[in-house]
């Protein structure tokens, strides 16, 4: 571990007056909750997203869609925030007015650690909404599921769908518009546990750099936007963000 950047991103987030963390799905690896693309343990090396993670794929065969994500719901109620999740909360009240959490993830384990103001990109896995805006213009109304379905409406038999958002799918804008502010903001931004391989959300260091940030990535390998980072802090989540954060 390079010890100059370690004392380098300390110092600048015990200073700095507005911090931006975007995290991925690498910050809630130690709780116990897969990656996308690690190779051997990542959920894309084992299924395939355009049949779970797509509007289409979701028409084509709801059932096993929504049973792949109830399986997915069940591991995010199951797991718990660890030392990453819970340092970033600390911090973050610590420094009152200094932190924003932006993140990619749709479990819910910053919130639980104590940020609830997290902004996420890419919706939440344990809520539910309609497919389409229900065609007879009333508001759709869940009848009894079969056993594996997801739920119809009673009238339209419109389904219910997670909240989750999909490949090819707009990200919501009242958070992206937040968190385009909070990148231009910063003076530090910890780029945590992502691969940078999805946007918009990977465009965000660079939005911040441009803007005058240092960014720190800290990731125990290479992301695809590394290039973007002043410091790339080479381990994981719960190991480095106590480390770089407990700085009063
Ligand atoms: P990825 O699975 O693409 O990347 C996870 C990153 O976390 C990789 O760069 C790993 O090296 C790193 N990593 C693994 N373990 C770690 C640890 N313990 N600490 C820190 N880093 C670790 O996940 P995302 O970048 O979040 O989309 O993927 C972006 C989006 O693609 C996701 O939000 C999801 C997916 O399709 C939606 O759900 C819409």
């Amino acid at each position: 571990m390079a010890e100059d950047a370690v004392a380098a991103v300390q110092a600048l987030a015990r200073r700095a007056d507005r911090v931006c963390v975007l995290s991925g799905a690498g910050m809630s690896a130690e709780s116990g909750i897969p990656t996308f693309r690690d190779a051997m343990s990542g959920l894309w090396s084992r299924f395939d997203p355009a049949q779970l993670a797509s509007e289409e794929g979701f028409r084509a065969n709801p059932a096993r869609v929504w049973a792949w994500y109830a399986e997915r719901k069940q591991a995010v109620r199951a797991a718990q925030p660890n030392a990453g999740h819970v340092a970033l909360a600390d911090y973050g009240r610590r420094r009152s007015g200094v932190l924003t959490i932006v993140t990619q993830n749709v479990d819910d384990l910053h919130q639980r650690a104590g940020w609830p103001q997290t902004i996420r990109l890419h919706g939440d896995i344990l809520a539910d909404r309609w497919l389409q805006p229900c065609p007879s213009g009333r508001a759709c109304a869940v009848a009894q599921a079969l056993p594996g379905e997801p739920p119809r409406c009673a009238d339209c038999g419109n389904l219910l769908r997670p909240a989750v958002v999909w490949f090819g799918e707009m990200l919501p804008e009242d958070a992206m518009a937040s968190a385009e502010q909070a990148a231009r903001a910063c003076e530090l931004m910890l780029v945590v546990g992502t691969s940078g391989a999805v946007w918009p959300a990977a465009g965000l260091a660079a939005v911040a750099r441009r803007a005058g940030a240092k960014v720190a990535i800290l990731n125990p390998d290479a992301s695809e936007i590394d290039d973007q980072a002043h410091w790339v802090l080479r381990g994981t989540a719960a190991v480095l963000l106590p480390r770089l954060l407990d700085v009063g």
